[in-house]
């Protein structure tokens, strides 16, 4: 075999290879190799992608997200249209489903498949020939958007599909992205960093994720998908719905496992009941059962209506509700400044537990639902998602309700608030609010941040209230003494707290900058960020423009970050932390010092985020060696704009060609 085509091959068998463990992994939920396996498995094809792209195809597990943002979405029409599903509420309901199956069926019995009613948004996905060709939104139900290009940053969502007839050489697929309650916190706590208003459920997290016009953002939201349904087939292969679900299965989709074969309503019955509390334990939000007729005769002998199909219906759980006053209407101050307001309730028992908060996310919702304090208010609780009010029995007003005004002063430090036109969050504008500042020490002593354990809440709460604290950096200026002097604060624990505030002096210049709270610089902006500088002492001195050129770094950051540093007030912070002893620089990875022991580096072409001078640095204080000319001996190419005739001599040769950006991963 000629050298080129064993490389093909080789390309080849590592695709299959990285498929079957993504399968495992995001689909199966059973891996077989460690993540770190599983890493260098992609960075092997990746590296031989780069060496050889004229072997790169659109199905390589390399090419999930590319594509431009896209201006708006297309409009597609759908081969059949996406019908949504009949409703019922109550046993009663699914009793007369039943009657009108058995009627349409003529006496014939039907048996019922029950799934999962997942709480996400319905997609339609085509492959042709085994290959995702298209991923399309519901819409209407006729028409809906084109979102192929954010179908496949999803990973449960293969890009390619072993077919192994040809009824399957065109086929279309529906089901239902969502988005876990733990992907939804970490997306909302990002945007809470960000200062950005927040998604008030998982099922809208997701629709924004799944709809973003860039489909990097969409790549980065942990979205995943229960496929439920084949819409089209060349030839129908399957007899029945749980022939198909077997077969999405076995064509490497991921499918419900709690789908559960009925051979009556009595037992569909008894499902409705186990389900109706055990879908609180999922990690994902179940508004309801679907049943579905099984044979795919019988569902072609009922037929649909022009809105939902006659074999199929929802069983709707009612969110669980309950009735109370709400007893008045607080304002809760973030760390950014967001106020929030709260209704206080009448406690009240719902869903197992006593209520007496609910979210009210903020004034424009407050004035939508007319909500007053005094009012009684019907209050829901869904999942696990905070109680809120659903809407007030305006009926029932006596004449001594209050109207909510949102405060034109800060309830607890007093300063004005501020609520910039466009925005719905209002902001205290105060620098030294306590409010802020608990939040602000809370933030700068998280696990991401300086992760200073034991500076738990209660602490927090201690030092501003007794005025010991004022900013951040006074943190280090604790000592056994005063911590002591707390409450519940033993000479032990007052002990580990400090080992621990001074162990935080040496986090680096990544995790301080996010720790120190920039509106909209979290974790990743800070590691973009900490990539360009090298100290707090010269982002400090950075001008907009300069930030801005950094990619992914845009208007908003930027100007943020320049406004963060002109304010006296945080100069005069992060000059204190200094003083402290608080490292300002980037860290130094004693540990990784050698990781590039000995190996034989070439830099060609133009980089974008280095001086050829830097790369060499970055690459001899890891122990490598920066090269002139193509050999044998060579490890890597690093490749840049305009590339020269040194990286076709590396082609040649067969040596590891890499990017720009595979060098910051390999060297950070
Ligand atoms: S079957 C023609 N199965 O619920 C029947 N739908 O209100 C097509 N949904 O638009 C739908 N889980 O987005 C079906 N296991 C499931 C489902 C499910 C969630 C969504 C779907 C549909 C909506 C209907």
């Amino acid at each position: 075999m000629k050298r080129i085509e064993a490389i093909k091959e080789k390309i080849e068998d590592l695709r299959d290879n990285i498929r079957y463990h993504e399968r495992r992994y995001y689909i199966e939920d059973n891996p077989e190799i460690s993540d770190y396996e599983y890493d260098r498995l992609l960075r092997e094809l990746k590296e031989l992608e780069n060496s050889y792209p004229q072997f790169i195809t659109p199905d390589s597990p390399t090419q999930r997200v590319g594509g431009e943002p896209a201006e708006k979405f297309q409009t597609v029409e759908h081969m059949i249209p996406m019908l949504s599903l009949d409703n019922a509420y109550s046993y009663d309901e699914l009793i007369d489903f039943d009657t009108r199956v058995k009627k349409g069926l003529k006496g014939e019995e039907p048996e019922y498949i029950v799934e999962l009613k997942i709480d996400g948004l319905g997609v339609a996905l085509i492959y042709e020939n085994g290959i995702l060709v298209r991923g399309a939104t519901r819409g209407d139900g006729i028409r809906g958007e084109d979102i192929t290009q954010n179908m496949r940053t999803i990973m449960s969502i293969p890009l390619k599909i072993e077919i192994n007839s040809p009824s399957l050489s065109y086929i279309e697929v529906r089901g239902e992205v969502f988005l876990t309650h733990q992907g939804f916190e970490t997306i909302n706590r990002e945007r809470e960093d960000r200062g950005e208003p927040l998604f008030a459920n998982p099922r809208n997290a997701a629709a924004g994720s799944l709809r973003h016009l860039d489909p990097s953002i969409t790549a980065s939201r942990p979205l995943d998908i229960f496929l439920y349904n084949v819409s089209y087939v060349r030839d129908p292969i399957f007899k029945t719905h749980l022939e198909s679900l077997q077969a999405l299965n076995r064509l490497g989709f991921k499918t419900n496992l709690n789908t559960l074969f009925c051979r009556d309503l009595q037992e569909v019955m008894h499902y409705v009941e186990v389900w109706r509390e055990k879908r609180d334990d999922l990690n994902y939000d179940v508004d309801g059962l679907v049943i579905k007729v099984n044979s795919l005769e019988h569902q072609k002998i009922l037929g649909s209506t022009t809105k939902h199909p006659r074999w199929a219906i929802a069983y709707k759980y009612q969110a669980e509700q309950a009735t109370t006053r709400i007893e008045d209407i607080i304002v809760q101050v973030g760390r950014t400044g967001s106020l929030t307001p709260v209704a206080i309730l009448k406690p009240v028992k719902l869903a197992g537990s006593t209520i007496k908060r609910a979210t009210l996310h903020n004034e424009d919702e407050i004035i939508r639902k007319d909500i007053w304090i005094g009012d009684t208010a019907i209050i829901e609780k869904g999942g696990d998602v905070i109680p809120k009010v659903v809407m007030v029995i305006k009926e029932k007003r006596e004449g001594d309700e209050v109207q909510f005004k949102m405060p034109d002063r800060c309830p607890v430090c007093g300063a004005s608030v501020f609520r910039p036109e466009g925005e719905v969050v209002a902001r205290c504008t105060g620098s030294a609010c306590p409010a802020q500042l608990k939040e602000r020490l809370h933030h700068f002593a998280s696990r991401t941040a300086m992760d200073i354990d034991h500076l738990g809440p209660a602490i927090i709460d201690q030092l501003v209230g007794k005025n010991l604290v004022k900013d951040v950096a006074d943190i280090y200026s604790l000592d056994l003494a005063t911590l002591t002097s707390l409450e519940r604060m033993a000479e032990k624990s007052a002990q580990n707290l400090l080992n621990a505030i001074e162990k935080s002096k040496d986090a680096g210049f990544q995790r301080l900058l996010y720790a120190i709270g920039i509106r909209y610089v979290g974790e990743r902006i800070a590691q973009i960020i900490s990539h360009g500088y090298s100290s707090m002492d010269d982002l400090m001195e950075a001008k907009r423009e300069e930030l801005e050129s950094i990619p992914e770094i845009g208007h908003r950051v930027a100007e943020s970050t320049v406004v963060f540093f002109l304010q006296e007030e945080n100069r005069r912070v992060l000059k204190k932390l200094k003083d402290a002893g608080v490292a300002m620089h980037k860290k130094r990875e004693e540990k990784r010092e050698d990781i590039l022991k000995e190996k034989q580096f070439i830099l060609t072409g133009t980089l974008e985020r280095f001086t050829r001078e830097e790369a060499k640095e970055i690459i001899e204080r890891l122990g490598g060696l920066v090269t002139s000319s193509v050999t044998k001996k060579t490890d890597y190419v690093v490749v840049g704009r305009d590339p020269g005739s040194k990286y076709d001599k590396a082609k040649e040769l067969g040596i590891t060609i890499i990017d720009e950006d595979e060098f910051i991963k390999m060297t950070e």
